[in-house]
């Protein structure tokens, strides 16, 4: 009998999760990219993850951290990144421009044209949570941006610094949003004055997850996740009368609003952040779960490159959107949530599934086309004919069997039914899902729904 770990990081070519963007994404039209965190015990090595992304059709990533490997493996692959510069190194950045021109030369230049660095993600919400830091936030890009300049790539790479949505306060109804006062004159005018001179957007984390969970029940979950609202639930901005169906484009509206109250409105919004938790504290944080998770991040892929609406407001202007996060971070601290917001795990085993059908040219493939091969229903399939067949793929068969072992995750329930289905998986995996290979004389059969339960993982999965 084959006794291998059934959890070696999944084939490639097993993955069905497929983040494709329509071919005009790359000329401009919205795009929905993900983000890359490497807090991550078991990351694909560089070269490993960029297959990866391509094998997704990943065409806008945002590196959290720089990470010089990756930037090197990105070379040649055609995949725009959105390059975080992190807070720690704001101070340096912001009191010398050789400083700022050093950066840029190692984490820029160095892989410039082969890595396409298209924007600068300068700090992360400092004006929120980093208030110290917020004096160098402009001084800090305006060396940058001079840095870029020139190198000549002030056309190419745009620089931005994400804000937390807290920055907008009384964002609902969205018409009656505005920027903190505070925050308007020593920060927010001059940078918006610098991003409609360099045509560079706003950059929001925008996170309907925390409005939903810290508005105690006011906002209904069906908003949050873009699901259809019953008649008569929509929001409707009494000013406007403009209608809301969902809370990611009110947040956007509001973003919108605030803009032109400065007179900014030609400065678009760039979702730099978005995303949902799959799991978490069950009692502390009822909404992050796998459901739900599944809910938002299609939804959002439908809303924002299928349905391409705008938002009431602005039904020309599609945001663009990074989804938070690729990769669970599992060394992250914070709620039980923190690890939990990864479409897949570090080695590129999805999360969950994500349900992004019927998206046209968007998806190369769906995830539920991921299939599995399992014990035909009792009336097809006695519990003899299951025993030999179960004996059959363990051991002449060399289906890998470790995992039905006593005290291995899928030996409960322990029951000839349970068993087979998972050796006739591993058997059927092994074999490419050849024709054939799902048959056990009849006792097998081809199924969509994971088989998986708690901590059984089934093959393929
Ligand atoms: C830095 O700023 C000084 C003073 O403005 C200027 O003379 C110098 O050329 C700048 N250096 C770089 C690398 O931009
Ligand atoms: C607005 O920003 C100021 C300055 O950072 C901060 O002290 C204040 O708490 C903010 N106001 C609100 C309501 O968040
Ligand atoms: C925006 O423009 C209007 C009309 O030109 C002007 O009255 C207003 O003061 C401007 N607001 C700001 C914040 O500049």
């Amino acid at each position: 009998m084959a006794v291998e770990f059934l959890l070696s990081p999944p084939s490639l070519l097993f993955l069905f999760l497929l983040l494709a963007i329509p071919p005009d994404a790359a000329a401009g039209g919205p795009f929905v990219g993900v983000n890359l965190g490497t807090d991550v015990s078991n990351l694909l090595p560089p070269a490993d993850l960029v297959a990866f992304l391509r094998l997704q059709r990943i065409s806008h990533v945002r590196l959290l951290s720089p990470v010089l490997e990756i930037l090197a493996a990105l070379a040649g692959t055609g995949i725009r990144v959105c390059l975080c510069v992190p807070n720690n190194q704001l101070l340096a950045i912001g009191a010398s421009n050789s400083t700022a021109a050093a950066w840029v030369a190692r984490y820029v230049l160095h892989f410039h044209p082969g890595t396409l660095v298209t924007l600068l993600s300068v700090g992360d919400e400092v004006l929120t949570a980093n208030p110290s830091a917020a004096p160098m936030l402009l001084p800090a890009i305006l060396n940058l941006a001079a840095a870029v300049a020139a190198a000549g790539l002030d056309k190419t790479v745009k620089i931005s610094t994400p804000h937390s949505f807290s920055v907008i306060h009384n964002p609902f109804p969205p018409s009656q949003a505005y920027f903190n006062q505070t925050l308007v004159a020593p920060y927010l005018l001059p940078l918006l004055r610098f991003l409609s001179d360099t045509a560079a957007p706003l950059m929001l984390n925008l996170y309907p997850y925390y409005v939903l969970t810290l508005a105690g029940g006011v906002v209904p979950l069906d908003s949050a996740l873009f699901r259809p609202l019953p008649p008569g639930k929509e929001e409707v901005d009494p000013n406007t009368l403009l209608h809301y169906t969902n809370l990611f484009d009110a947040m956007i509206d509001a973003a919108y609003f605030s803009l032109r109250n400065l007179n900014f409105s030609g400065v678009p919004v760039l979702v730099t952040e978005t995303g949902w938790p799959h799991g978490g504290d069950s009692r502390q944080e009822p909404h992050a779960t796998a459901e739900n998770a599944d809910a938002y991040n299609s939804n959002l892929i439908r809303h924002l490159l299928l349905e391409r609406a705008g938002t009431p407001l602005r039904p020309e202007a599609t945001p663009s959107a990074y989804i938070y996060e690729l990769f669970d971070e599992d060394l992250r601290a914070g709620p039980a949530s923190e690890t939990k917001w990864g479409l897949f795990a570090g080695d590129g085993a999805p999360a969950y599934l994500l349900h992004v059908a019927g998206s046209g040219g968007f998806l190369a493939k769906d995830t539920a086309e991921r299939t599995f091969c399992v014990a035909a229903p009792p009336a097809e399939a006695e519990e003899r004919t299951l025993q030999a067949a179960l004996d059959w793929a363990c051991g002449p068969g060399k289906a890998d069997c470790a995992g039905i072992q006593p005290g291995e995750a899928c030996y409960a329930p322990n029951s000839v039914r349970a068993h087979a289905s998972y050796a006739f998986d591993s058997y059927y995996q092994r074999h490419g899902k050849a024709a054939g290979s799902c048959s056990f004389h009849g006792a097998a059969m081809v199924t969509t729904t994971d088989p998986s339960h708690g901590r059984c993982i089934f093959p393929g999965r």
